[in-house]
């Protein structure tokens, strides 16, 4: 069944319905949904549903909405971090430009709430409490990023203020995905909220990976800008714990290269790479993904799910710790 997820989403995302005119606002999201991506919010919630109910075709423009908000939190990000690739292609503001990726990002937002609205068969009850937990999320996504931003002109990011800042821009989202999986099926609230908790978990070490992908990922198949965070002295995981652990000479390099004014965009990345693996910071990342996925694994127990669906998911899962894009 999970294999027919991807295909069913594609179609969808295919026949988006889109204004047409002027063209400056609309191309752009078409350019970027169908640039490909991994699809794995909507997949998550899809799946969600397909633990408790079997006919989750329906839901499946409810299940794109997520992954339209996620593109437009995308279009958005990669204005704020100056990146110049996603998914192996340009970005929508160097395609275009940066006005054209606001605008066309914000008429996006609100595609997302059109899609949202695709769920008839739920009381009015259900809908409304859908919509808050989607416009609760919706406002922690940006709180994330703007600490994302606040935190790279900040000197000292503690590992505790690093991980509520991805928990906020980018589990939070991962969580609803599956919760709305379960809130389209009707389950109960504790049911919810553990699926939720295991989106959660799992959204804290997708972003982790996502961190030590943007460091050691190969250029040729992560679809980014290897090294992006470096460049704009991102306080991720790898940097904090770097900071925290280093001595001596690695430690006065590393401020020197965080502090340079024009630096050589080849060489602080070689550099600041360099300091990471000699100070092991890359086995300590993994670690502490593998700690977050292992805490994701023992929530879904509550769920009482059959052995095949346990499976199926717990599957799912584990691809997401081992990707390369
Ligand atoms: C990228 O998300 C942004 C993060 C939250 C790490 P994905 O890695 O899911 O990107 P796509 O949608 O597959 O391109
Ligand atoms: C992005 O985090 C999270 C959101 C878009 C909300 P990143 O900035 O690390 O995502 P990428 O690496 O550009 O995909
Ligand atoms: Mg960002
Ligand atoms: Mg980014
Ligand atoms: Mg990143």
């Amino acid at each position: 069944m999970i294999q027919q997820f991807l295909p069913a989403l594609e179609a969808e995302i295919k026949e988006q319905k889109l204004g047409e005119s002027p063209q400056e606002l609309y191309e752009p999201i078409r350019y970027l949904m169908q640039l490909g991506g991994k699809r794995i919010r909507p997949v998550l919630c899809l799946l969600s549903y397909s633990l408790f109910k079997g006919d989750w075709e329906k839901v499946v423009p409810t299940a794109l909405s997520i992954e339209i908000f996620h593109n437009f939190t995308l279009m958005h990000d990669d204005i704020m971090d100056k990146a110049p690739l996603r998914r192996g292609k340009q970005t929508v503001h160097e395609k275009w430009n940066d006005n054209i990726a606001i605008l066309s990002g914000d008429v996006m937002l609100v595609n997302a709430y059109q899609y949202l609205n695709n769920c008839q068969h739920l009381s009015l009850a259900e809908y409304q409490h859908l919509l808050l937990r989607f416009n609760r999320t919706a406002a922690e996504v940006c709180e994330g990023q703007q600490m994302d931003m606040n935190f790279e002109s900040r000197s000292a990011v503690t590992v505790g203020e690093y991980i509520e800042m991805i928990r906020l821009k980018t589990s939070v989202l991962i969580g609803l995905s599956m919760e709305m999986g379960g809130i389209l099926a009707g389950v109960d609230a504790s049911k919810a909220k553990t699926l939720y908790e295991i989106g959660e978990r799992i959204g804290l070490g997708f972003q982790l990976k996502d961190d030590l992908l943007d460091v050691y990922g190969d250029p040729e198949k992560f679809g980014k800008q290897v090294g992006g965070d470096i460049l704009a002295n991102k306080k991720t995981y790898l940097l904090i714990r770097a900071l925290e652990s280093a001595q001596g000479e690695a430690l006065a390099s590393l401020h020197a290269w965080l502090a340079a004014a024009n630096p050589n965009p080849a060489e602080k990345v070689r550099a600041i790479t360099q300091l990471y693996t000699d100070l092991g910071i890359r086995a300590e990342t993994e670690a502490k993904i593998n700690q977050y996925f292992d805490l994701a694994f023992e929530a879904i127990d509550q769920l009482n799910l059959q052995s095949e669906q346990k499976e199926v998911l717990g599957k799912f899962l584990s691809g997401l710790v081992d990707r390369e894009v």
